[in-house]
């Protein structure tokens, strides 16, 4: 006998995602910290274009937060005012390394995290994400470039 399939419930509360959402929020402050002070902080004529690059990337980073923000308290939780720790480095190299690490873990996040507002039916939360899911994969380019590397595919998060 074939086995029937059990309808399928979702595997994600409502109470999870305000969880998931404040780490992204998290990850979204540890972001405007680590690009306010490496946009100031690189130094030498090499990486002049990408300072002023991560300049920009501060500014949409902050845009995300407010609007992770504003997802939570429509969803009834209380927004984080913690960030993830931010690394430092006397190195430019170093810098775009974290950079590159914490861009590729926020897309692998947020991929998830459309998928689970869309369990939720949640579509206009995760129309939200996937416009900042472009900008962060405009972040993970820049940072790619600037290291002379190949854009890594960041996957997506269990
Ligand atoms: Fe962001
Ligand atoms: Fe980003």
């Amino acid at each position: 006998m074939p086995e029937i399939e059990a309808p399928s419930r979702p595997t994600i509360t409502r109470e999870k995602l305000i969880d998931l959402l404040n780490e992204d929020l998290e990850r979204e402050y540890q972001a405007i910290i680590a690009y306010v002070n490496y946009s100031q902080v690189l130094k030498g004529a090499a990486y002049m274009n990408i300072a002023a690059e991560l300049a920009v990337h501060a500014n949409e980073e902050l845009t995300h937060a407010l609007s992770i923000a504003n997802h939570i308290d429509y969803l009834g939780g209380m927004p984080s005012v913690v960030p993830k720790p931010v690394k430092t480095s006397e190195q430019a190299e170093d810098m775009l390394r974290f950079d590159l690490e914490n861009e590729k873990e926020t897309i692998r996040q947020y991929r998830r995290r459309v998928k689970q507002c869309d369990e939720l039916n949640e579509f206009a939360l995760s129309e939200s994400i996937r416009e900042i899911l472009m900008q962060e994969q405009d972040h993970l380019v820049s940072l790619a470039t600037a290291l002379g590397v190949d854009p890594p595919n960041p996957g997506i998060a269990d």
